[in-house]
């Protein structure tokens, strides 16, 4: 790969070197990935990015360098020069590329000394998270997340070059702007040069994209760095990177297939896998009705159902009184799950719980008949047939059932689903599963305060136009696309809004006054009163795709310098106080406490 020569001698990275060099002097600059000394022969294996090149020293024919040689541990930086050849037969190594080579050391140098790391850095052990943040230079030489980052070099490169291809321009966008409503808190930049105000930091580039529409670029995209402050989650971090798109004039289904297409390229470029497109399109209703959440794992199937019929007229009391109050029993089959002893019921119903549920009811069609969760009196031949019925449960599968307010049955259901999914071993992440979500309510009502808002952002254009919002506004449908990958969602999208007067409507439905909306967003409406043409796009998220690709457990995995749960960098100890006088400037004083400074790792 990177190869030079000088004189006679080839410099050459540690993972190039195979019998085609046998007999050539050659040059190996890198990490000491192990050092096994045998006294009559020392075999230092070097490590740099490209791999590993095993370096053997003979204190019989190069005593200096053997006597180094001796002196080196793990991860000191070391160059060597020698001669390469073939290993002795039987000794080859064939699960590296320069498995089949040694070279024979005749001279080394010691470039670094590096002190005994925390932690091994030529394996993929479990480390301690806070001791990898801390020492995050040291946990990115590791194997697995040296190919994390080359993976998410490759793909991005992929994003660049498909969208380049199709006319896409890439445009950078502010990162100090206004505050905009995209749903999380705002990070703040106070102002120096007007004292009291701040900058906030972009939640997405989703006003000034829809702008460049408007100033005629056309197709644009950005490889977006985004802040928002809000909770942590294992796919959540307050830094995070988007592959933002906007094209002019797109259909929903154009923007649909430039993403298709753009995955099967980054999945065939960076992966080597091949993903089918068209990818399945679901209904947001029938997404909730199915699999009890807007972003289905479709790797397996555990479909949710509506199980009400089967217990009209029960003699089971709790779901007697759920039906009479409205609510609804949604369940699902677990196949083969009459196999579970009761004990394990008991723990499923424990996981249940957890999750949120008031109670789980299980039926196991057991092979000398039917056990329950339920009372005798309630397992009713009728009861049964129709219970088997709606789910198609077979004799020996069990049916798990949940009772409540549509809404929440669906979601702990749906939250079950997976847990049992994932006990089966069904949530295999070498398989990929993507679809795309669509015809979401274009307004939700806050749980919390009853408020009308949107249930994504308050560009989206409703569908099927201008009149639909003459009704009801939580029954109208939005021009909005999720796409979604094993349960996860990895990217939003919308036609959006290019009427100013459709616009002020939505802003009047979610409660702005004209003069909160002149305040906040008259940039956008002055700019749509100039020949906005009609624009839609789509965010895919660059980190869950990555986190989705590589099968991580958490999207810290796939950025090299992520902030941990509670948002801080453990390296370089962020966030920070700032010296007085620095407020001072920013006209600022800082009223609480201050929170306890961030864990020291443990060395
Ligand atoms: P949205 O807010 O849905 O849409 O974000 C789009 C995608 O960005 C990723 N994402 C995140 N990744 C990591 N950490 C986070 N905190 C985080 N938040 C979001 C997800 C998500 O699907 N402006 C709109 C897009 C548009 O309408 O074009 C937007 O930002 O993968």
């Amino acid at each position: 790969m990177t190869e030079n020569t000088t004189s006679t001698t080839l410099h050459i990275t540690c993972g190039d070197l195979t019998a085609a060099h046998d007999g050539r002097t050659a040059m190996v600059q890198g990490w000491v990935n192990s050092a096994r000394d045998h006294g009559d022969l020392i075999f230092i294996d070097v490590r740099d990015r490209f791999g590993v090149t095993q370096t053997v020293f003979d204190p019989s024919i190069a005593p200096e360098a053997a006597a180094l040689a001796k002196t080196l541990r793990s991860e000191d930086v070391i160059r060597v020069e020698g001669r390469v050849r073939r290993r002795p037969a039987g000794t080859e190594n064939q699960k590296i590329a320069t498995g089949e080579i040694e070279l024979a050391a005749m001279q080394a140098l010691v470039l670094n000394r590096s002190l005994t790391p925390p932690f091994p850095i030529h394996g993929d052990g479990d480390v301690d998270e806070t001791l990898r943040m801390r020492y995050r230079y040291l946990d990115l030489r590791r194997p697995h997340m040296q190919r994390n980052i080359a993976l998410r070099h490759r793909a991005v490169k992929t994003v660049r070059d498909y969208l380049d291809e199709r006319g896409f321009l890439e445009i950078e966008t502010p990162m100090l702007i206004k505050q905009t409503p995209e749903g999380a808190r705002d990070f703040l930049v106070p102002s120096r040069l007007h004292p009291g105000e701040f900058y906030a930091l972009p939640q997405s580039p989703q006003l000034f994209k829809q702008i460049l529409m408007v100033a005629g670029f056309h197709r644009y995209f950005q490889i977006a760095r985004c802040f928002r402050d809000e909770a942590s989650r294992a796919d959540r971090q307050p830094e995070f990177t988007q592959i933002d798109i906007e094209m002019a004039f797109p259909t929903q289904d154009q923007v649909i297939e430039l993403v298709e297409g753009m995955l099967a390229r980054v999945f065939d470029e960076a992966l080597d896998v091949q993903i089918a497109t068209p990818f399945p399109r679901l209904t947001y209703a029938d997404a909730m009705a199915k699999y009890g959440v807007d972003k289905p794992d479709l790797r397996f199937g555990l479909e949710l159902a509506d199980y009400g019929a089967a217990f009209e007229g029960t003699e089971f009391k709790i779901f007697a009184s759920a039906i009479a109050a409205g609510k609804r029993i949604i369940g699902f089959v677990d196949p083969g799950g009459a196999a579970r002893s009761r004990r394990e019921f008991d723990a499923l119903v424990e996981s249940a719980l957890g999750l949120g549920a008031k109670g789980l009811a299980w039926i196991a069609f057991a092979d000398d008949g039917p056990r329950s969760s339920l009372p005798k009196s309630a397992l009713t031949p009728q009861m049964l047939d129709s219970l088997t019925r709606i789910g198609n449960a077979k004799p020996g599968d069990a049916v798990l059932l949940v009772a409540d307010d549509l809404v929440a049955a669906q979601s702990v259901a749906g939250q079950l689903r997976l847990h049992v999914g994932a006990a089966k071993g069904l949530r295999d992440p070498k398989r990929f599963e993507f679809c795309w979500v669509l015809d979401f309510p274009l307004f939700e009502r806050d749980a919390e305060t009853g408020a009308i808002t949107s249930m994504h952002h308050p560009f989206t254009a409703p569908a099927p136009g201008l009149e639909a919002l003459d009704g009801d506004p939580l029954t109208v449908r939005a021009q909005h696309y999720d796409v979604v990958l094993n349960g996860s969602e990895i990217g939003s999208g919308s036609i959006r809004i290019h009427d100013p007067e459709l616009q002020r409507r939505v802003f009047r439905i979610l409660g702005y006054t004209d003069e909160q909306v002149h305040d906040r967003f008259g940039f956008l409406l002055d700019a749509f009163a100039y020949g906005a043409p009609p624009h839609g796009g789509i965010a895919p998220g660059v980190d869950r795709l990555i986190q989705m690709m590589v099968g991580a457990d958490s999207i810290r995995e796939v950025i090299a310098f992520p902030k941990n749960q509670r948002f801080q960098d453990l390296m370089i100890e962020a966030p920070a106080p700032v010296p007085p006088e620095l407020l001072r400037e920013l006209s600022l004083r800082v009223d609480a406490p201050r929170s306890d400074a961030a864990p020291k790792a443990k060395v």
